[in-house]
């Protein structure tokens, strides 16, 4: 397979989709629909070309994959003229094309490879990805002959009565012989409701040269959900967050209620993990095993240990959290944490680039910005480290084992050493050495009194 010519359409605006942005920038289950596609083609390809046109350069931006070369069609005259974009890549190819469409981002690699070696075994000049649809309204209608062969592709708009009424629909996605693509995309004409040049019209020139055409009709055909408006987007988002919580199901991880958890395809999360209703997990985020996520967490682009007990309603991002902690409720993990083994997170508690050391709490209603906190630290509730100046943002550092008390404000720059403690209420405004106990406001150090004295 490895001299097989990938050509994924993107050129298109996608004007029913009502937005400003290109269609194949559009996300389903937090990847755009362009790199779905790439993804699927990658490993079975020698060479991608994408054709872009509307906002080519946002499409290219987003397309971090070394086999694709791009082809810019500038204007979007139909599915042929963009193929032609490649005629280049197509003459100098001597094996097969396979083509895709970026609006069909729910295909799979083992389809693809399926199709293409049907191609081959049957010796076929064009294998056409087809489905068995019961509304098939807005796709192309497959027609065949009496000897079953696909003889023509009509398009929804210039579809009859009759041919409307065809359950078989074109997928959009082909592999065919490069010479007779070449050929055969010299021959197109734009004579059509739409006045487009149609891709589906090599069908007629191949024919016409006797050639053998094959249909290969796919069983899921929810893989090839052509999205061309936003109805066809959240069909295409549920058919893949379903195929997603499967597969991690299948791995051993429990979704009490799979409708209603939403997990991004470049998740990893271990076995024995415990997954409650409403949560977002977003982005490359990494869950290791064994961990209990309570309903309603929104985490991103996060790596997170085993043994947590992430509890319910916390917002996390960018950040790491190592093992058997516990977070929230309602704690928000702003980016550029790092959370070590054992460390509780408390209820209404906000972390901001905080690096917390093990066995170290943060029990209740504190913010922690710009900070870094020692091992088996206690953080008092109500505690702000205030960390901004008015001009810029400072750092706090906090030794081991220091106890800071309840409503206390550490004005950054600050450092509280090893063992230190602050009474309720402090304003701490200067260095604390290690052992000593700061309070007051501003805070200083607090000396027992001594008997006789008294
Ligand atoms: C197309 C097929 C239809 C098929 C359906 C499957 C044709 C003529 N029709 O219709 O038979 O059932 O897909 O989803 O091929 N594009 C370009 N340049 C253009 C026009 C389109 O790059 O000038 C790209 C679009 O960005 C899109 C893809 O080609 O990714 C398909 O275009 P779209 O307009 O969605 O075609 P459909 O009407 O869906
Ligand atoms: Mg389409």
């Amino acid at each position: 397979m490895s001299d097989l010519l990938t050509i994924i359409l993107a050129a298109g605006k996608g004007t029913r989709m009502k937005s400003e942005k290109n269609k194949v920038l559009h996300k389903v289950a937090g990847k755009e629909m362009i790199n779905h596609v790439i993804n699927s083609a990658s490993n079975i390809s020698s060479d991608i070309v994408c054709i872009v046109g509307h906002q080519a350069d946002q499409v290219k931006s987003v397309v971090k994959n070394d086999k694709v070369d791009f082809r810019l069609q500038s204007k979007q005259l139909g599915t042929a003229h963009a193929v032609r974009q490649a005629k280049e890549e197509i003459k100098s190819h001597t094996g097969d094309v396979l083509i895709l469409y970026a609006d069909i981002p729910l295909i799979q690699e083992e389809t693809l490879k399926k199709m293409n070696e049907y191609h081959l075994e049957k010796s076929a000049s064009l294998t056409i990805l087809t489905a068995v649809l019961k509304n098939p309204t807005g796709y192309g209608r497959i027609i065949r002959d009496k000897q079953n062969e696909i003889t023509n592709i009509v398009e929804e708009d210039d579809a009859n009565n009759k041919q409307k009424k065809i359950d078989e629909i074109n997928s959009g996605i082909m592999c065919v012989d490069s010479k007779l693509l070449n050929d055969a995309l010299d021959n197109i004409d734009n004579n059509n409701a739409q006045n487009e040049y149609y891709l589906t019209d090599i069908v007629d020139y191949i024919k016409s040269k006797n050639k053998k055409i094959l249909p290969f009709t796919i069983k899921d055909d929810k893989e090839i959900i052509g999205v061309n408006d936003r109805v066809g987007l959240s069909e295409a988002e549920k058919v893949l967050r379903t195929r997603i919580n499967n597969k991690h199901m299948e791995n051993g991880v429990t979704i009490i209620d799979p409708e209603t958890t939403y997990i991004d395809e470049e998740v990893n999360i271990g076995s024995d993990t415990i997954i409650y209703p409403f949560s977002y997990i977003e982005g490359n985020t990494k869950i290791g095993k064994n961990n209990i996520i309570r309903p309603n967490n929104n985490i991103v682009d996060c790596v997170i240990g085993d043994n947590n007990n992430i509890k319910n309603n916390n917002v996390i991002k960018n950040s790491i959290i190592k093992n058997n902690c516990n977070i929230g409720p309602f704690a928000h993990v702003r980016p550029g944490c790092n959370i070590e083994d054992n460390v509780k997170i408390g209820d209404y508690v906000e972390l901001k680039k905080a690096n917390v050391d093990k066995g170290t709490k943060v029990p209740h209603l504190a913010y922690v910005g710009d900070a870094q906190i020692g091992k088996d630290t206690n953080i008092g509730a109500g505690t702000i480290f205030a960390n901004y100046d008015g001009t810029n943002k400072n750092k706090t550092i906090v030794g081991n084992s220091v106890f800071i008390g309840s409503n206390s404000t550490l004005v950054a720059p600050l450092q509280i050493n090893d063992g230190a403690k602050t009474g309720a209420g402090a304003v701490v405004t200067k260095d604390v050495k290690k052992d000593t106990t700061v309070i007051g406001v501003p805070a200083r150090e607090y000396m027992k009194k001594n008997k006789e004295t008294e």
